[in-house]
Formats: C-alpha cells, structure tokens, sequence
C-alpha cells in the first residue's frame, strides 16, 4: 500500500509539474487530493486496515496528502503570476503616447487671425497692444486730431453721431458722441496716459457710413504710433516694411506717396509691392496682375509723422511739440486679410456663412 502511495505522489508530481494553467492545477487538484480521488479513498479506509498497517499506510498517506498540498499551493502561485506576467505584456498600453481629443468645434474667424498676426509682429518688434473706447468723443476722434471745427476732413469719415438723451452727459457740444471712424483717437488717449518714449498698436473695430464689396459699416483697423527722441520718416518706412515682410513674404518693398491727413505732416500714403506678380504688375504670359491692377504695388493705409498741433493737445503728459517727434501709421485688417486669402468681396467676412468661414480653419 505504501508503494502505491508513493506511485500516486510521483505521478501527481509529475503532472503538476507539466500544468500549464490555472484550469489544468484545478483539475489535478480534484483528481489526486478531492473527494473521490484515491489517496483520499485510502485516508478514508485507514480504520478497515489490519491494526499493523494502519500506522505506516496512515503515516505516509497524510505525509503524501500534506506534500501534494503544498505543490498545488506553490504551483498555483507559480502560474498566477506567469499567467499575470502574460496578460501585462499582452495588454500593455503606452501611456505617454497622445491621446486623441476630439477635434475643435470650432477656429478662429479670419479677421481675428489676421489681427493676431499683425500683433505678433508689432509685439516683436517693442510695441504694446492697446484698446480704445469704441464709442467715442468728437474731441478724440476729430479736435485732438488736429481736425478744426468745420474742417472739411470731418465729412471726408461717414460718421455715426450717437444720440444722447435729454439730460444725458454728452461731454459737451452737440453731435459729441459718435462711433470711432478710425482709431487714430487712442493715440491721444494713449500719450495722455502714457508719458514718451510710446511705441502701440491699437486694433480694433471702426465704423463709418459704407456699404459696398471693399467697405462695410463695421470694420476694423489697426493704429500704430511710435514717439519719442530723433524718430524719423525713415524709421516709419523700417518699421511698415519690417511688418508687411512679415506679413505679406520676405520679398515685399513698400513705397510711400506724398498724402494728406490732419493729424499728420508730413503724411503718406503707403503700398507694397504686389505679391502675386512680384511689382512687375503682369503675370507670366503678359497678362495684366489683377490683384494690383497692373500697377504692381498694393495700397494699404495712411501714414505720417505725428502734427506737432497734435503734442499740443498732450503737452501736460510730457509731448513737448518742439523737441519730440514720432510717426503714426493706420490700416484695414480687412484690407490685409483680402488680400492674403484672396476674398474679394468685404462683406463674406461678417455674413457668417459656414461654407465661406470654415476655409479658414
Ligand atoms: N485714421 C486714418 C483713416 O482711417 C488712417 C491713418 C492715416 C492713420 C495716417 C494714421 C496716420 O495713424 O498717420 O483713414
């Protein structure tokens, strides 16, 4: 009897020893130590045996039992964590590696992109972005601008004048309050607050009465406006080319023409050079550039070196008209986005349609 029991552990041993899984142990498991397994059978017919075996039968069917028992546990524990070490590598993610959000709803409307790549580059280049009061007074807008009453040039800008109720704070005079017509009037706001040397941007939204393919009655512009000691017209060229380089291709030249603008004197005019035909103002089978009409340069916006009537106006801030100068310069974001993208009708920017805005995302 005590051989067969040692023929059973053998065999057990062997088997567990060839298990490959959690299943396979269990099964073992109930066929050499469960209830109807013969080692069990044997433990069980202990008392049937004659008094002199039941001693050594009995001593080595426990140790057996005992021994078994304690395989199945190591063994089990054995393939648990193999069978764990394979699910890891099988099922490994990497962690670091990106996700993958949901694409954006929405982009940026061209006009906004636009204006923020017009003041990346003003940034770059020293200048601080400004915000102005687009609701504004006619002192800031036109009188501080050098604009006389009745001057002519105040016609020259289609103005929203806004009404103030009876009783209301105008600020003085009638036709006081308006909707800005540019924002040349936060470069006295600007000095007022600031004292020099000032060099800003001021984008923003512009209104005038216009309603047509290259105007609309909302609008924007940006102003810049550079003062402090020795500025120059020459510094007012560096600065325009350094931005449409930026803007419009490395390429590029500005020109300025002689002009006239209140707030300015001298004042310019100025136009890069067209960047489809390369300033030649004809494309390659000699047919004529209609971006620039032929001309080969591209008029932007106004330009000049600030009035000194205008320091007047700031000369409790620390404008002295006599000792400093500064250049100022104002243009469409519109007029900038038309042209980059190839819109060539203003109003597509503001009608809101889909099929029109989504080109720009
Ligand atoms: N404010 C002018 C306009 O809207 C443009 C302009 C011209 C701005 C000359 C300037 C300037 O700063 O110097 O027509």
């Amino acid at each position: 009897m005590t051989e067969r029991i040692e023929q059973i552990e053998t065999e057990a041993r062997a088997a567990v020893a060839e298990a490959g899984s959690g299943a396979e142990l269990e099964q073992l498991r109930v066929r050499y130590l469960g209830r109807k397994a013969e080692l069990t059978s044997i433990l069980r017919g202990i008392s049937e045996l004659e008094p002199d075996q039941r001693g050594p039968v009995g001593g080595a069917a426990n140790r057996a039992r005992k021994g078994l028992e304690q395989l199945f546990e190591t063994r089990s524990d054995e393939i648990a964590s193999a069978e764990l070490e394979q699910s890891l590598a099988a099922e490994r993610i990497d962690v670091t590696l990106p996700g993958s959000p949901a694409r954006a709803v929405g982009h940026l409307h061209p006009i906004t992109r636009t204006r923020r790549l017009i003041e990346d580059v003003m940034i770059g280049l020293g200048y601080q972005v400004m915000e102005g009061p687009e609701i504004e007074h006619d002192y800031y807008n036109f009188t501080a601008l050098n604009h006389p009453p009745d001057h002519p040039a105040r016609m020259l800008q289609d103005t929203f004048y806004v009404e103030v109720p009876e009783g209301g704070d105008s600020g003085g005079g009638s036709q006081d309050v308006l909707l800005r017509t540019h924002t040349s009037p936060m470069q006295v706001r600007a000095m007022e607050a600031t004292p020099p040397p000032l060099f800003m941007i001021v984008p923003g939204k512009t209104y005038r009465r216009d309603s047509d393919a290259t105007h609309s009655p909302m609008f924007h512009q940006v102003e810049g406006l550079a003062v402090g000691e020795g500025i120059t017209l020459a510094d007012l060229k560096g600065t325009l080319l350094a931005m449409l380089r930026e803007v419009f291709g490395p390429d590029r030249e500005i020109r300025m023409r002689p002009h006239f603008f209140p707030f300015t004197e001298p004042s310019v005019e100025f136009d890069v050079s067209c960047f489809r035909c390369k300033g030649s103002g004809t494309l390659r089978k000699g047919e004529r550039c209609a971006l620039c009409k032929g001309i080969g340069w591209i008029e932007l916006g106004g330009a000049g070196m600030v009035d000194p009537n205008v320091f007047g106006f700031v000369r409790e801030s620390g404008y002295e008209p006599d000792s400093i100068t500064g250049f100022a310069f104002g243009f469409g974001i519109e007029r900038i986005a038309m042209l980059r993208h190839g819109v060539g009708d203003l109003r597509l920017f503001f009608d809101n349609d889909l099929r029109m805005l989504e080109q720009f995302s």
